[in-house]
């Protein structure tokens, strides 16, 4: 466990914001887990618990202690023919897990290719891309609980897993930490989605048949066209969540604008494309000071350098402005917004 103060969170969020922390400390072992939470300058005086930092938007200095997830460890704890169940520390890298995975050729993860962020950051918003979420692949995870230290092992009911949420951001956000996910990944026998996105003609193009890899690189090249590199131009993927609206609501949408894309839901609503809403707005590839949607993807907000996260935020309510005065549909963020 390192102890840091006075520290830039800088290198810690994808949006290279240079907030400062009073108190950074680093865990980096379960034991360590254990031991911050009864520790006086420790979890009593926790102000934020840092993931990878891909999602999130540090409005203001952070006072008290902020705590970095940093544990790390992949083991299988169980395999048939058929399956495998990888167990994997909070503290690994997302993108590189599914990259081992794939190199194995186990299949589930490889839709959900190049998303930043750390493993177990990934149930919390049940991360999802091109047709696939975390939840198809989860099996369950270990939650220690801040209250009593206990750690209690969840599946996939207990976790409420829906789009871009879960428990863990609503009942038991702030009430302890995920410390490691198991996944049931698939060793043969493999069934694909392709039809999300532009994965098939991806694969057309190359000359390539759906396989765990080739899936997983066509998905790292739609990713790499379309969204910024947090190391380059920092950003935290989507900014905002794709709404879900009455049908009725969409269907009157649809007259004025045929082209509006739409995806009707389970549950009967209808999700339309925020990047298209956006864009419509006139705010794609519009820079205001530091601060932009993307100019290829209008769902994406950039920092060219220097922004302060009050900026940022400033800039997107403008965003959301244009989008509810044009369109009456209140866009809802999907970063957390800290300070
Ligand atoms: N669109 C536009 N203009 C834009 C951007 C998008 O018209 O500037 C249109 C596209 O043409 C398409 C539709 O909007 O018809 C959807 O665009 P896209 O496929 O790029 O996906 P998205 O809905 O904007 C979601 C996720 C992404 C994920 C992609 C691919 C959310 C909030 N975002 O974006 O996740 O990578 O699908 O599956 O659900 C993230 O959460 O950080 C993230 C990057």
């Amino acid at each position: 466990m390192i102890w840091e103060s006075n520290v830039s969170l800088a290198p810690y969020n994808t949006f290279g914001i240079d907030a400062k922390a009073e108190r950074l400390v680093h865990l980096e072992t379960e034991a360590d887990v254990a031991h911050y939470a009864q520790h006086p300058e420790g979890l009593r005086q926790q102000r934020l618990l840092l993931g990878g930092g891909s999602n999130m938007l540090l409005c203001a200095d952070v006072p008290g202690t902020t705590a970095r997830i940093a544990w790390k460890g992949r083991k299988v704890i169980r395999e048939t023919e058929d399956h495998v169940w990888l167990e994997v520390a909070a503290g690994e890298s997302w993108h590189e897990t599914v990259r081992f995975c794939v190199g194995k050729d186990w299949s589930g993860l490889q839709n959900l290719s190049l998303i930043p962020g750390l493993v177990g950051a990934a149930p919390v918003q049940n991360i999802g891309a091109y047709g696939v979420e975390l939840s198809d692949s989860f099996d369950c995870l270990r939650f220690f609980d801040w209250e009593n230290g206990e750690i209690h092992p969840m599946d996939a009911v207990d976790c409420g897993f829906s789009y871009r949420d879960s428990v863990f951001k609503n009942r038991l956000k702030g009430q302890g930490v995920i410390l490691s996910v198991t996944f049931r990944l698939t060793k043969r026998n493999h069934t694909f989605q392709t039809t999300y996105g532009a994965i098939q003609e991806e694969l057309s193009s190359r000359g390539l048949q759906p396989s765990v890899e080739s899936i997983s690189d066509a998905v790292m090249a739609i990713r790499q066209s379309k969204l910024p590199d947090p190391k380059v131009l920092g950003n935290s993927g989507s900014f905002f969540k794709n709404p879900a609206l009455p049908s009725a609501q969409v269907s009157a949408l649809a007259q004025r604008y045929p082209e509006i894309p739409q995806y009707p839901q389970a549950n009967g609503t209808v999700k339309v494309a925020a990047g298209w809403l956006i864009e419509q707005a006139g705010w794609k590839g519009k820079r205001v000071g530091n601060v932009g949607m993307h100019a290829r993807q209008a769902l994406v907000l950039v920092n060219y350098g220097g922004a302060s996260g009050p900026e940022i935020w400033a800039y997107a309510q403008h965003v959301q402005a244009s989008v509810s005065e044009l369109f009456g549909i209140d866009l809802e963020a999907e970063v957390n917004l800290i300070g």
